[in-house]
């Protein structure tokens, strides 16, 4: 043993080094290769669970042409004509700047309270600009239950959003009592019916409580074709995750919502519903369309995930059959409450 030790002289050394050295391309190789293998499986998984690898699949409207796809009111003419005031001026859609806007997530009673009087909201969240004739009469319908803190960010954000756009507007909560599942699209129905008791709107958003419009020229009035208002959502990096997507915030004339018979009443529990919309809406050949990219961006206000309805398949899957016997021409509902509070109007409903 000793003198193995004493044998392994600084030559041995060397030589040692020597054929280290020589073995190191071949290591080196051998590592760029499986740094290649790793970094192609990344980019593989990334592009398959990234939500915008259809984004550039679809088509949408461009800024520029956003005025020309624009539906005015039939009564804003003949209003103006009556009334001496000028029809509103479209400026708002160059309002392109790159800036993206943020809600204020911290909303307290005062700043509610305040609201009304700074900006002249009506009782049961409704206006009209005093100084020309809107363009655009629009309900807005939000179906509700349980989201109070979301309500208030969305309310404190949307007056002041829509006012900007100069619209005749009036924002509908329709708010289903506890009991059974939530049913997102029926409570849309109700919010159809009940808004045109009240006014004869010619446009309807159907909107979630919790989304944020960031762009100011994503104007809130109907285009010739159903609009899909939401497509670029920051949880999904501002991108669409399917082209189908019809969910969220979308846009459609009354003459359109009548004639796809509204949505399907039978959807309760989470998701579905905005599919079976879009099949009814392609079944009487209208397509829908979308602004662009830089235009329908929004923030999604955080919640806990609801857990996804069993039935959405099969209610999606027998849909077809029902168009025209399960809609707004089915519609059964029983009003609890309904009271125009300072911000919105109120509709509490058994369905
Ligand atoms: C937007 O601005 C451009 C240039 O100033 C103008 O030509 C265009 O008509 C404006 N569009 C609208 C909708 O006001
Ligand atoms: C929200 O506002 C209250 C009162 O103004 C303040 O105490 C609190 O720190 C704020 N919270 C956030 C997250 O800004
Ligand atoms: C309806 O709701 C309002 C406001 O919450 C309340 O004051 C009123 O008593 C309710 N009416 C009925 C009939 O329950």
């Amino acid at each position: 043993m000793v003198l193995k030790e004493r044998n392994f002289t600084e030559q041995d050394c060397h030589l040692y080094i020597i054929s280290l050295v020589s073995k190191m391309p071949n290591l080196f190789c051998q590592m760029v290769k499986k740094m290649i293998l790793i970094l192609l499986t990344v980019i593989i998984i990334t592009y398959c669970i990234h939500p915008g690898r259809f984004a550039h699949y679809y088509t949408f409207i461009k800024e520029e042409d956003m005025v020309h796809e624009l539906e005015e009111s039939p009564l804003a003419q003949k209003l103006s004509e009556t009334s001496g005031l000028p029809l509103c001026p479209w400026h708002i859609l160059n309002e392109s700047s790159y800036s993206l806007l943020y809600p204020k997530k911290n909303v307290t009673q005062c700043d509610l309270n305040e609201l009304s009087v700074k900006l002249d909201i009506k009782l049961g969240g409704t206006w009209k600009p005093s100084n020309c004739v809107s363009r655009f009469d629009v309900a807005i319908v939000v179906p509700y239950r349980n989201r109070q803190t979301q309500l208030e960010i969305f309310l404190l954000y949307m007056h002041s959003f829509l006012q900007k756009q100069m619209i005749n507007y009036r924002i509908l909560i329709i708010e289903q009592v506890e009991k059974k599942d939530f049913n997102r699209a029926k409570l849309l129905n109700i919010g159809y019916i009940e808004a045109l008791k009240l006014f004869p709107y010619h446009c309807f958003i159907f909107h979630d409580v919790d989304l944020i419009p960031q762009k100011q020229n994503n104007i809130y009035a109907c285009t010739h074709q159903p609009r899909h208002m939401s497509s670029s959502l920051n949880t999904f990096r501002y991108n669409l995750p399917y082209r189908g997507l019809f969910g969220g915030a979308v846009a459609i004339l009354k003459s359109q919502f009548e004639l796809v018979n509204g949505f399907s009443n039978m959807f309760f529990g989470w998701g579905g519903e905005d599919d079976d919309f879009q099949s009814r809406i392609n079944h009487k050949g209208l397509s829908i369309c979308r602004f662009s990219p830089r235009v329908s961006r929004y923030v999604m206000l955080t919640h806990s995930k609801e857990l996804p309805s069993e039935t959405r398949f099969s209610n999606l899957l027998a849909g077809k059959n029902r168009y025209d016997v399960d809609g707004i021409n089915t519609l059964v509902y029983t009003v609890r409450n309904s009271t125009f509070k300072p911000l919105y109007t109120w509709i509490l409903v058994d369905i």
